[in-house]
C-alpha cells in the first residue's frame, strides 16, 4: 500500500506517534530491552495511526489525545499480529522473520501480551474514560473474530455473511475504533463519531478483503510476509466462498477440487477464470465507495481530500 498520499498532511504528527510508540518498547531488563529493540525496528505501515490523525484533522487540530490514541491502536494491532503469526505459523512479517520464527512461539505470544499491556496502561492514564472502554471492547471483538476464523477453518459451508461478520470483527473493528477515537479526542458529537466510525468500518472491510486477495495473488517479496497460507490452512476467504457458492450444481465438485487440489494454484486459476476474484475485488471497491460517501457531510478541506486519497490507496495494488 502506498503511504505518500497522507504524509504531507500528517507527517509531523506521525513522527510524534512514532516517538511515543518507541517509548512503549522500553524495558529496564537488558535481555527484554534487546528483544523489544529488535521488534521496534520492524515498523509497519502505520495505517491505523494515520487514520486517527487524518480523521482528527477532519474535526480540527491535532491534540495530545490523538497522538496517544494513535499509539494505543498501533500497539493493539502489533500485539494482534504477533499472536496471529503464531496461529498462522507465518515465518515472515514486514520483510523479516516473524517474531515466532526469530525467537519462538512463546516469546511472540508474550511480546504480544507485553504490547497489549502497554496499550492498556496508556489507556488507563488517558483523561477520556470512554476511550479505554472502546479500546477494551474492540480488543475483545478482535479476539472473537480470530476465534471465529479458527472455528470456521476447514468448513466449506461458510457463507459470505459468516465471512463478512468474521472480518468485521477481526479487522474492521480496529479501523472503526481508530476513527471513533479521533472524533472523541476532537470532542465531536456522538453522531459524528458514528459517521466517521462507519467510514473506518468500511475501509477495514475493504482492507481485509484486499489482504485476503493478496494472499492468493501477490508474492512474498512484494508483501514481506508469508503468503499462500489461507487455502493451505483451509481459511476460506471471499473469492473461495463466492466460487464454491456460484453454482449449486457445481458446488460439490468445487468443494472436492479444493480438498483434493495438489497445489493452491490450480484452484486460484479456476477462481480467476470464473470471475470470483473479480467479484471479491469489486466487493472491496464498493466498500471504499461507501466509506467515502460517509465523508459527504464534512466540509471540503485538505483533511477531507487527504482522507479520500488515503481510502483510494487501500486497494491501489490489487484493483
Ligand atoms: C491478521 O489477519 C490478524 C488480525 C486482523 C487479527 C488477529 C487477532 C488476534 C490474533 C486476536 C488477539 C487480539 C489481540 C488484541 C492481542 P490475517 O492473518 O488475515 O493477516 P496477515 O496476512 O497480515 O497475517
Ligand atoms: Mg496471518
Amino acid at each position: 500500500m502506498q503511504t505518500q498520499h497522507r504524509d504531507n498532511l500528517v507527517e509531523d504528527q506521525l513522527d510524534q506517534v512514532k516517538a511515543l510508540l518507541l517509548e512503549q518498547f522500553h524495558s529496564t531488563d537488558p535481555q527484554i530491552a534487546s528483544v523489544l529493540k529488535t521488534l521496534s525496528e520492524q515498523q509497519g505501515k502505520m495505517i491505523r495511526p494515520a487514520m486517527v490523525l487524518l480523521c482528527g484533522n477532519l474535526f480540527g487540530s491535532i491534540r495530545p489525545d490523538h497522538i496517544e490514541f494513535a499509539v494505543m491502536v498501533e500497539l493493539i494491532h502489533m500485539a494482534s499480529l504477533l499472536h496471529d503469526d503464531v496461529i498462522d505459523q507465518a515465518q515472515l512479517r514486514r520483510g523479516r522473520p516473524s517474531a515466532n520464527a526469530q525467537w519462538s512461539n512463546t516469546t511472540a505470544i508474550l511480546l504480544g501480551d507485553f504490547l497489549l499491556s502497554r496499550a492498556f496502561m496508556l489507556a488507563a492514564s488517558s483523561r477520556c474514560d470512554r476511550a479505554a472502554t472502546l479500546l477494551g471492547r474492540t480488543a475483545q471483538v478482535l479476539c472473537v473474530g480470530e476465534l471465529k476464523q479458527n472455528l470456521f477453518k476447514g468448513h466449506l459451508d461458510l457463507d459470505e455473511d459468516d465471512y463478512l461478520r468474521m472480518i468485521e470483527a477481526k479487522t474492521a473493528a480496529l479501523f472503526r475504533c481508530s476513527c471513533q477515537l479521533a472524533a472523541m479526542a476532537s470532542g465531536a458529537s456522538e453522531q459524528q463519531q458514528e459517521v466517521i466510525g462507519e467510514f473506518g468500518r468500511r475501509i477495514g472491510l475493504a482492507f481485509q478483503i484486499a489482504d485476503d486477495l493478496r494472499d492468493i495473488l501477490s508474492s512474498e517479496t512484494q508483501e514481506g510476509k508469508t503468503l499462500g497460507t489461507d487455502l493451505l490452512q483451509e481459511k476460506f476467504t471471499l473469492p473461495v466462498i463466492h466460487w464454491v457458492n456460484q453454482d449449486n450444481e457445481l458446488k460439490q465438485s468445487r468443494i472436492r477440487q479444493i480438498t483434493t487440489a495438489e497445489t493452491p494454484e490450480q484452484v486460484i486459476e479456476q477462481m480467476q477464470l470464473s470471475g470470483s476474484v473479480d467479484y471479491a475485488m469489486e466487493y472491496a471497491r464498493s466498500q471504499v465507495r461507501q466509506a467515502q460517501e460517509q465523508l459527504a457531510s464534512f466540509d471540503q478541506a485538505p483533511a477531507k481530500e487527504a482522507l479520500f486519497a488515503f481510502s483510494d490507496t487501500i486497494l491501489a495494488d490489487i484493483a
